[in-house]
């Protein structure tokens, strides 16, 4: 395959995964992903920026003797995790003269878990600069996107920044630059929320950040090459912002379909007042569309059957996951239904204790909904549409 260019001299030697179906083992991949990896001829030297996930690592060395790469000087690992960082010792074996360039994080990160000898790392600090002849490479660290290793490499000549797994998206192409497509936008949010919104905050700092620097081109470590940067950082923008949508997400899992139905009756009703819902089944529904609805929702309201005294295992695990992501949610409740008794909410209460969020009093009901039941519901509805009015969300 021969390496195209992205820029004077600034070439994509990365390679695409269409087959991989989920990413660390816990969320599915619509479209596979891709290992982004950057060859950058300077006028004296050359460096790699970011490498390749090990399993692809014979056909990316491959690709570089087949573009008739002969040596290389720097290999820069803007990050230590594997995917982008594993074919780091494969790279010193084919190119021995090459020096690994990164951070003092990254530089213990790839010596533990790489076995990367001290001796060819080669330690930057922020701001620091490189020179490859009529190229310099300015290394920003960014730690906390979403590693703390983590830094973006800004090659100052051609205007464009190298922002490694900040900005991605889990996507293939053949064309590497990114056309503005809705396609693309679901999967960079999709990926926001699974890996970089835990991180909202640094996110908006360093969204910023790029923003101030104005670069032509955006190059990312996962998906395709922004030649419109304004497209990504627009959409950070958005999901990073403080405020959250006018929106209920309801995830919920239902036995006997009372819960559903309990789900059901409050979206209905929170429709009717103008608040927008998203009903996620979390049995039968995706992981990473779960993610998705937590970037904007303002309220969380989860639903659960009992089972043997507690939350349902399903209810648990999607509780835990919204915990793990810190989503913006200024509001959570719970509603369900029992056959005969025990804690229904405790566990999931203490699941989202991460969450900055008011609790407002959830219901539950004893097998079908009654009249009161209803009532408690119209309750739950009102203090929702009360908390989302307080915000000037309705
Ligand atoms: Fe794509 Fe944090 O690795």
């Amino acid at each position: 395959m021969k390496f195209r260019e992205i820029k004077n001299n600034v070439f994509y030697c990365g390679l695409n995964d269409r087959d991989r179906r989920i990413f660390d083992e816990l969320i599915p991949l619509e479209h596979g992903t891709t290992y982004n990896s950057y060859l950058v001829k300077g006028s004296e030297k050359v460096a790699i920026i970011d490498t390749m996930y090990p399993p692809k690592t014979e056909k990316y060395l491959q690709n570089l003797e087949e573009n008739g790469v002969d040596h290389v000087d720097y290999i820069i690992a803007n990050h230590g995790e594997q995917d982008h960082s594993g074919s780091i010792p494969a790279l010193l074996k084919k190119y021995p003269e090459a020096v690994v360039v990164t951070n003092a994080i990254c530089k213990g990160n790839i010596m533990e878990m790489l076995l990367v000898p001290e001796e060819k790392i080669q330690v930057i600090k922020n701001n620091d600069e490189l020179s490859l002849g009529d190229k310099t490479l300015r290394f920003m660290i960014a730690p906390g996107v979403h590693w703390p290793d983590t830094m973006f490499t800004y090659i100052v000549e051609d205007n464009i920044i190298c922002t490694c797994d900040f900005l991605g998206a889990h996507y293939t192409f053949d064309d590497i630059f990114c056309p503005d497509s809705c396609e693309v936008e679901h999967s960079a949010k999709r990926y926001y929320a699974e890996i970089m919104m835990p991180f909202r905050n640094l996110c908006k700092k360093y969204t910023k950040q790029i923003r101030d620097l104005n670069p032509d081109m955006i190059l990312p470590s996962h998906g395709p090459v922004y030649k419109n940067p304004d497209f990504i950082l627009s959409l950070y923008e958005d999901w990073t912002a403080d405020e959250g949508k006018n929106l209920v997400l309801m995830p919920y899992v239902s036995m006997y379909h009372s819960t559903e139905e309990m789900i059901d009756y409050v979206s209905e009703k929170l429709i009717e007042k103008g608040i927008r819902t998203q009903i996620f089944d979390i049995v039968t529904g995706d992981l990473g569309d779960l993610a998705m609805g937590l970037v904007d929702s303002t309220t969380i309201v989860i639903g659960s059957s009992m089972v043997l005294g507690g939350p349902h295992p399903m209810a648990v695990n999607a509780a835990y996951l919204a915990n793990l992501l810190k989503p913006k949610a200024k509001a959570a409740s719970f509603v369900g239904s029992y056959g005969w008794g025990g804690n229904l909410f405790g566990t999931l209460g203490e699941i989202l204790s991460g969450l900055k969020v008011d609790v407002i009093e959830p219901v539950l009901i004893k097998g079908k909904l009654k009249k009161e039941d209803y009532e408690k519901l119209d309750i739950l509805v009102d203090s929702i549409y009360n908390k989302h009015k307080s915000l000037n969300l309705v």
